[in-house]
């Protein structure tokens, strides 16, 4: 090992993500394994403001790697944006001797911890926690899995209903600005049309899909609907259809943060738990100030700069694919 680190301490922070709670207890057995003590950090930077540490023994970890949420509890934390806000957050961490930080969620998380880093010179290394898939620097995010996998099950029930009354359902997901979510949720539940913000539908078009969906004998329609679909959420959208195709018989459903809950998929514990271990052993081997991920199934390190700068962007070829499958 090429560091002196000692103590590390962990937290989350953003949206929960199911999975979350795999990684923590990965990065706790694996710091233990190294001999390093580890904190574990409640409520995110907010609770890292506040000094909430505490130790976390091997113990302390158990029987949680089934479990939605996050142990360590989570916040979006105003505070920490500013400058008097991180200097009490170092002085937590300075008074526990805390040589190493993991942070554990998305883009605001990253890039909290690379001013954080630069500012105070302690070495964060970053591992992606967000459903919505929209980090650059890893094919996929601790929670993703399990929220897609909640979504299609969820749009299978509307099937049911939207089948037996001939009705044209918008069907909204999460994903601030990706459609990451709406995309496989369409293609695993086999949609019949997908508005999120990278494939460039337009009102005009989806009309004339749902005008070739009765030609084509088609008497019921699934829209999924991205939450950051740029000209708006399935409400918005479902008002505009309902006014110009008044003969259809329009109904929403927003899925909202049911995505968020629930026991993790085997995916997303297997990932959480690789992300983890790698996480500590990149902090050990001097890796610093950069966000760790599994591109084509090998770990990689990501400068926090460029994970949180540089899109990921969905695949142009599932986007093309989900409109031939769905004629
Ligand atoms: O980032 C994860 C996410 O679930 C997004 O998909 C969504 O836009 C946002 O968080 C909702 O955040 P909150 O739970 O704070 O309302």
């Amino acid at each position: 090992m090429s560091t002196n680190i000692k103590r590390v301490a962990v937290f989350t922070s953003g949206g929960d993500a199911p999975g979350m709670n795999a990684a923590i207890r990965a990065v706790v057995r694996t710091a233990s394994y190294h001999d390093l003590h580890t904190y574990g950090i409640t409520g995110g930077y907010e609770g890292m403001i506040n000094g909430k540490l505490s130790r976390l023994e091997p113990r302390n970890v158990g029987n949680i790697i089934h479990r939605g949420g996050t142990v360590l509890k989570t916040s979006r934390s105003e505070k920490f944006r500013t400058k008097e806000g991180r200097l009490q957050a170092f002085e937590s961490l300075q008074a526990h001797d805390i040589d190493g930080l993991i942070a554990i969620g998305g883009n605001g998380t990253f890039t909290g911890a690379n001013i954080f880093s630069k500012e105070f010179n302690i070495p964060v290394i970053g591992i992606p926690g967000t459903i919505d898939n929209d980090l650059y620097g890893t094919d996929f995010t601790i929670g993703y899995d399990t929220a897609i996998n909640t979504a299609v099950e969820a749009v299978d029930k509307i099937r049911d209903t939207a089948d037996s009354h001939n009705r044209v359902f918008f069907v909204e997901v999460m994903g601030r600005n990706a459609g990451f979510i709406a995309l496989d949720t369409g293609i695993g539940s086999g949609s019949s049309g997908l508005l999120i913000p990278e494939n460039g539908k337009t009102p005009e078009s989806l009309i004339d899909t749902l005008k070739k969906n009765i030609k084509r004998q088609k008497l019921f329609s699934l829209i999924i609907v991205a939450e950051g679909n740029p000209w708006g959420g399935a409400n918005v959208v479902a008002e505009m259809i309902q006014n110009k195709l008044p003969e259809m018989d329009v109904r929403v459903a927003i899925i909202g943060h049911l995505q968020r809950g629930g026991s993790p998929t085997a995916f997303d514990r297997v990932l959480a738990s690789r992300l983890g271990y790698e996480a500590v052993e990149g902090l050990l081997a001097g890796k610093k100030n950069c966000a760790v991920g599994f591109v084509n199934k090998k770990a990689v390190f990501t400068p926090f700069k460029k994970a949180i700068s540089a899109t990921k962007g969905v695949d142009e070829t599932l986007v093309k694919m989900a409109e031939i499958l769905a004629i």
